[in-house]
């Protein structure tokens, strides 16, 4: 399975001071779990969140689970001794909060400098400086651990003093710049959390409009938010069969080396062959022991 390539509808945060969450972790269907140092985390457990952060890494247990683990800001007084801790545990990325610019990530890019080479640098886009700035910052994938983005959309609407509605107007364009940055610069993109996890229907929705924006997958908060936000991700039979074809009538002798044909009365080119291959590719992915 190549990095890119690597399934990740659902990321599922969970305080890391949560033993009770860390061992359930293990046995959800999630495909990344991030064990939270920060918000979620009170200020009187620190120390104790990121010994279970450092324990669960080494002790592992996770399968196919994508390890991440969120450490404070470096702007925090937690902040180095996170970042140090989990540069020698090396998780299978590090993510960082409230980053504002370039010069954060060479900061973190830094911190993570005794980590193993596998460990990738995800940073959370949660502030108003950044998004002005988003193409920027993805360009240091090319010379830094950066592999990922993260909406948080509690702090973007606390920054912005916006209003998290379930239409999630305000932060439309947001979502698109930091979806478009991420893919010119070859970077994981994850949807922000639906804080409403009772309600399942009003959920679906929320993942729906991420996945028809580009989004990767969806950060979660709750166990009951794995399943559906499984679902949208994943491509449905629908799709699959679309894919199937494309790739079939292209491989027809009559239509080898032609850029555009006709699939089921609709106009299909070159471009919608290499989407085909995609979704075959992340399908088998997923369908993966
Ligand atoms: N990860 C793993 N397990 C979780 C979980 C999570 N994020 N959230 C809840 N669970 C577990 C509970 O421990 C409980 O386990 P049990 O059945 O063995 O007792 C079960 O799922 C049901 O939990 P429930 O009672 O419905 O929720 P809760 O009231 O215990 O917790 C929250 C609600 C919101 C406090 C909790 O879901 C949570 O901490 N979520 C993550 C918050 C977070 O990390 N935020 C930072 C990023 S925004
Ligand atoms: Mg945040």
């Amino acid at each position: 399975m190549t990095e890119t390539l690597r399934p990740r509808r659902s990321a599922l945060y969970l305080p890391a001071s949560n033993p009770k969450a860390l061992a359930k972790a293990r046995t959800l269907d999630a495909d990344v779990v991030i064990l939270d140092l920060e918000d979620a985390v009170a200020p009187e457990a620190k120390g104790e969140a990121r010994a279970a952060a450092v324990a669960a890494v080494a002790e592992g247990g996770f399968g196919r689970r994508e390890l991440v683990v969120r450490a404070n800001a470096l702007s925090t007084e937690w902040g180095a001794d996170d970042l140090a801790a989990l540069a020698a545990a090396g998780p299978d990325a590090v993510l960082v909060p409230k980053i504002a610019g370039v010069e954060d990530i060479a900061a973190y890019d830094h911190a993570l400098g005794n980590a193993p080479a596998h460990t990738r640098l995800w940073v959370m886009v949660e502030t108003c400086a950044v998004v002005p700035r988003l193409d920027a910052v993805a360009a240091c994938a090319a010379s830094s651990r950066l592999a990922g983005f993260v909406l948080g959309t509690n702090d973007l609407a606390k920054e912005m003093r916006a209003r998290l509605t379930p239409a999630r107007t305000p932060f439309l364009p947001v979502l698109t710049a930091a979806v478009c940055a991420a893919r010119a610069h070859g970077l994981v993109v994850l949807d922000g959390v639906c804080n409403e996890f009772r309600d399942l229907t009003a959920f679906s929705a929320e993942a729906r409009q991420g996945l028809e924006f580009g989004f990767d997958g969806k950060t979660l908060i709750h166990p009951d938010q794995i399943a559906p936000c499984n679902s949208v991700f994943s491509p449905g039979a629908e799709e699959i069969a679309w894919a199937e074809g494309v790739v079939a009538a292209f491989s027809q002798p009559e239509n080898v080396g032609k850029g555009v044909i006709k699939v089921d009365g609709k106009m299909v080119e070159l471009l919608h062959l290499d989407q085909a291959r995609r979704v075959l590719a992340i399908a088998g992915a997923i369908a993966a022991p």
